[in-house]
């Protein structure tokens, strides 16, 4: 019903992906590049969404704003009809992005110098909101076992043994792989976390891309337990691509551990929402829900097309997905260092995310971002494998 092959012209919106003077700054790149690095979606977003953003336009009053209950009632209705997940009104707070927020809640839960866990490879706002604050960061690396990740318990608890550690910022599903975490797995986690009382940071920002023979929890539904010792961090940004909205909220069950953060946003001035963003949520959550499914659709497909490219390519491996659209490829026998891989893909004109960029554990490895109409999926694919026959002979 949705036009995913539709190629919208995304530099006329300014899109940092497509800007000219970023593919020429950061990337030496010309403006025929595809952009494969940034992880946002170049779909046109959910026509509820556009109708929603467009009509609050219309009203011509672009001042502070208060938060209707509509805004509630959605979010609660998505979390318990998407993510069988019972939230209440108070319990959530909306901010002005996860990575912002990420840093106030370092620096309301932890003192400088203490330890903050995370899992690596990680999204590396993860390790800037530690160290930017100057808590320590602790990483426990992703075990690849077969081209699939896996929590590395062991070293995590001997970690949080340590008595160092504070928060736990987890990332379900993964970036950069797309992993799903079982419920066994998420357990664990959880039980952990109450074990050596540490706060429990989950970001589910990826977990609207579930392809459909995938199963997701969200951490209350593995491990209720864990409720009052964590915080559950949202986002429409991912699944409806609204990053440039710069919102997203938080779900903080206990009160007072909310209090914590809510005091910190306050010296902060956290306060009216984003004017746009409230009913571009709403929208989202109460019509785009079928949209969102044939987005997903067609990502999985997309997947499937770089799966099948990349066999063509022994040396490269692609991480098989289980969520998000991202593909994660082992390259180790394919370049002998990320100069190297950063001269391949600028030899293709594309853009892509080097594995360093993952806090630690990446090296070796090459994200690209490929959620977008075939026809420009083909098109990088076609560059890719112009310029690897041009090495090979
Ligand atoms: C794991 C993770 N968290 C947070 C974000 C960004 O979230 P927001 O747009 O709400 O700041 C991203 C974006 O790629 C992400 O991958």
């Amino acid at each position: 019903m949705y036009d995913f092959d539709k190629v919208i012209d995304r530099k006329a919106g300014n899109a940092r992906k497509w800007s000219n003077t970023v593919l020429k700054e950061k990337f030496g790149l010309d403006e025929e590049a595809i952009p494969m690095d940034l992880a946002d979606i170049d779909f046109e977003v959910a026509p509820a969404i556009q109708q929603a953003i467009q009509q609050r336009a219309s009203v011509g009053d672009y001042s502070y704003t208060y938060i209707p209950d509509e805004f509630y009632e959605a979010v609660i209705d998505w979390n318990q009809r998407r993510y069988q997940t019972t939230i209440e009104k108070d319990w959530i707070k909306l901010t002005f992005g996860t990575v912002s927020t990420l840093q106030y809640i370092v620096q309301a839960y932890t003192e400088t110098g203490d330890g903050v866990l995370i899992n690596t490879p990680a999204y590396d706002p993860f390790a800037e909101a530690v160290v930017h604050n100057q808590r320590e960061l602790f990483c426990s690396p992703l075990i690849n076992r077969n081209n699939r990740y896996y929590l590395d318990f062991e070293n995590m608890e001997s970690l949080m043994a340590t008595g160092q550690i504070k928060v736990f910022i987890f990332c379900s599903p993964q970036n950069p792989s797309g992993r799903i975490w079982t419920k066994d797995e998420l357990c664990q986690v959880a039980e952990l976390c109450l074990k050596y009382q540490v706060l429990l940071v989950c970001d589910e920002i990826h977990r609207d891309i579930v392809f459909k023979d995938q199963v997701f929890t969200s951490i209350w539904n593995a491990c209720p337990e864990i409720k009052e010792q964590s915080i559950l961090c949202v986002s429409p940004n991912k699944g409806f691509n609204l990053g440039g909205l710069k919102t997203s909220y938080v779900v903080i069950p206990n009160q007072a551990v909310r209090e914590i953060l809510l005091e910190q946003l306050k010296r902060n001035s956290i306060t009216s929402p984003h004017v746009f963003a409230v009913p571009a949520i709403i929208a989202a959550y109460n019509e785009s829900e079928a949209w969102l499914d044939e987005m997903i659709d067609y990502v999985a497909e997309n997947l499937q097309v770089v799966y099948q490219f990349f066999e063509k390519i022994p040396e490269a491996t692609v991480m098989p997905a289980d969520s998000s659209f991202l593909a994660w490829i082992d390259v180790h026998n394919w370049f002998a260092n990320e100069a190297e891989m950063t001269a391949f893909f600028t030899e293709a004109n594309l853009t892509m995310v080097v594995g360093s960029y993952f806090v630690q554990d990446g090296e070796g490895f090459v994200r690209l971002s490929i959620g977008m109409p075939r026809k420009l999926l083909l098109e990088a694919l076609e560059r890719i494998e112009t310029v690897y026959k041009r090495q090979k002979n």
